[in-house]
């Protein structure tokens, strides 16, 4: 299976529609994005959406992020899915390795990922890829709709 990471330049309907399939794979919670969403995304600094093609049909993406803070540059890695159909077949680990390649050519100190131990295939193409677990807590505060009303 050959597969073709790219950086998405601008949503066609194809693609717009490719991402709204993927998006339930890895968020239960997200909801649907519309393409002046995904321009908002792709138009931050620092921000890169990656999509993997095989035989032309987007089959996976990835979400880059390289931030400057004072302890360095940073980048983290955020929402890698890729679609059922396609799993098993190297496409989580082509996106992951553009990704670090991008993120280490932008001069990066780190490139931080999250994964819950109930992803196993996740953690296979993390660990696979030479990421390692860290004795960190991930703290969230996720009640901000209603802290704010
Ligand atoms: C995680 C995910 C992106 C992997 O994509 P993929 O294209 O199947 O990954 P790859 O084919 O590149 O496989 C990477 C490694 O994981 C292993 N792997 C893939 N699926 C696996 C599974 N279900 N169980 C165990 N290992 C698995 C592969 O065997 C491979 O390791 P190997 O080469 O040593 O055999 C994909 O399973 C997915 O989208 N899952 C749902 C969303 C998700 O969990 N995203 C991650 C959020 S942190």
């Amino acid at each position: 299976m050959t597969v073709s990471v790219e950086v998405l330049q601008s949503p066609t309907e194809a693609v717009l529609s490719a991402i709204n399939r993927l998006l339930p794979q890895v968020s239960s919670s997200a909801v649907a994005l519309d393409a002046g969403a995904v321009s908002r995304i792709i138009a931050q600094p620092g921000t890169s959406l990656l999509l993997a093609r095989v035989g032309g049909q987007v089959v996976g993406m990835l979400t880059l992020v390289i931030f400057p803070i004072p302890s360095g540059l940073r980048a983290w890695i955020e929402d890698v899915v890729v679609d059922k159909s396609a799993r098993r077949h190297g496409v989580g680990t082509a996106l992951t390795e553009e990704a670090t390649r991008r993120a280490r050519a932008s001069g990066v100190r780190t490139i931080d990922l999250t994964s819950r131990p109930t992803r196993e295939a996740a953690i296979r193409l993390y660990t696979r890829l030479g990421f390692q677990a860290r004795e960190t807590y991930v703290y969230r505060l996720s009640d901000i709709d209603r802290r704010d009303s």
